[in-house]
């Protein structure tokens, strides 16, 4: 199905970003990157714990390193800048809950790349390396690899996508 339309800004955001994996050379502001962070810190967390805990990396040695522990390495060559997110295991309370606060930081992270005209895309994949993914970045074993979003100015904005009809996913309806 193609992507809806909608005059709600917020709705139109959701509906309107896309994964974004090609990007201009442009780097991208420091604030834009923290305002990017902040955004993923606003996400709901249950007790509010918040587990959340991120590295930049635009610098091209530590990124190639990345690139190197993952077959879409030629992403994070091509980013200007990732952001690995981790979850802190010492700050969890629930495995459930901790990750789907993580999921919903990590969404927040892109569509506030997007609301800030920057194209992102959530990378998984690199998820099988995540301890040596953690070693290159020489953090502590408390850190669990997330995700490893990718960042730039988008090189083109013609990318498209779809979903299932609703009524595919709808399972009931108990009005
Ligand atoms: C958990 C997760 C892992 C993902 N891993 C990758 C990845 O490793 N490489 C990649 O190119 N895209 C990855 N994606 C992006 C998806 O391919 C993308 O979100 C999906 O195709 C829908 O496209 P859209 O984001 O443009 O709507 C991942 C997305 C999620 C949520």
């Amino acid at each position: 199905m193609e992507r809806p339309r909608h005059p709600n800004p917020v709705l139109e955001a959701i509906y309107s970003r896309r994964s974004v994996r090609d990007y201009a050379p442009e780097q991208i502001p420091r604030e834009l990157v923290y305002e990017i962070i902040r955004a993923g810190t606003w996400a709901p967390s249950g007790l509010n714990n918040q587990p959340w805990r991120f590295v930049i990396v635009r610098d091209a040695e530590k990124r190639e390193s990345l690139a190197r522990l993952t077959r879409y390495g030629e992403i994070i060559r091509r980013a200007p800048l990732v952001i690995a997110v981790f979850v802190d295991k010492d700050a969890m309370y629930h495995e459930v809950k901790d990750h789907q606060a993580m999921g919903a930081c990590i969404q927040n992270m892109l569509l506030a790349a997007h609301a800030l005209g920057l194209g992102a895309v959530w990378l998984g994949e690199i998820l099988k390396n995540a301890e040596l993914v953690r070693e290159t970045l020489s953090l502590p074993e408390n850190l669990d690899l997330m995700a490893v979003v990718a960042l730039g100015y988008p090189k083109r904005r013609d990318q498209r996508s779809s979903r299932k009809p609703i009524e595919e996913v709808i399972v009931k309806e108990y009005w």
